[in-house]
């Protein structure tokens, strides 16, 4: 099939983020100008460049109660997030951090997970989490949205900080399989990282003689 994105699928559901998988899960704690922490996943979400190190989260809609997501609200006036990697094993805390509760509510305590202070950013770091990006606000970005009454807008960071578990490195390499980080597939669908190969990289020699 074939259909143009401004005319109706025909589908039972919209499969567009079925077709750009996996997503990385930015599972972003943040903080309210008032201390509130604040804890929701994010899976418009990926690496941007390395040198520096930048991130982008893309934020859609607005917050069940009214106005910006607290994330997005959070980062726009301090600056500044963390963002927790999910492994396999903390996937339901993942899925109560992303109810629809009020601006005030501490989705940390409701998911039962504990922090950890970071080291450059007031945010804290979910303990239980593996990898943790200290981030700050690099750029904000006004996308456009097609949806009345709605917004899509994305944040750039830069990593100024990075905390990888000393349990998940391999002779100084992050062993993934120790993590089995968890993806966002389409739908209400996800998977995790649980096999990992190696290819390397062909020079110009090895592809030109065959
Ligand atoms: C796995 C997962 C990925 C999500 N990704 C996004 C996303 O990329 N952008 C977005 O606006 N909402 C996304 N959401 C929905 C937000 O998590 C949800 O709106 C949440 O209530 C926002 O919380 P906050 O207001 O505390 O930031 C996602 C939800 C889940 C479960």
């Amino acid at each position: 099939m074939f259909y143009k994105t401004s005319e109706p699928h025909g589908l039972p559901h919209d499969p567009f983020k079925s077709c750009v998988v996996p997503r990385p899960i930015a599972w972003v704690t943040s903080m309210h100008p008032d201390g509130t922490i604040n804890l929701a996943p994010y899976s418009f979400f990926n690496a941007l460049a390395s040198d520096p190190p930048l991130v982008m989260i893309s934020f859609n809609g607005y917050h069940a109660h009214g106005g910006e997501k607290d994330t997005l609200a959070n980062i726009k006036a301090t600056g500044e997030f963390v963002i927790n990697m999910v492994p396999l094993a903390l996937k339901d805390a993942m899925n109560v951090s992303t109810a629809n509760v009020a601006h005030d509510v501490d989705e940390l305590a409701l998911a039962g997970l504990a922090t950890e202070p970071a080291e450059l950013v007031r945010p804290p770091r979910v303990r239980e989490a593996p990898i943790h990006l200290e981030c700050v606000l690099q750029q904000e970005v006004e996308l456009p949205c097609t949806l009345p009454d709605s917004i899509n807008r994305m944040v750039i960071g830069h990593v100024l900080g990075v905390h990888i578990r000393d349990e998940v490195l391999n002779e100084g390499l992050v062993d993934l399989t120790r993590i089995k980080p968890l993806a966002r597939l389409g739908y209400m669908e996800y998977t995790a990282v649980d096999g990992v190969f190696v290819m390397r990289r062909p020079s110009e020699a090895d592809v030109m003689k065959r």
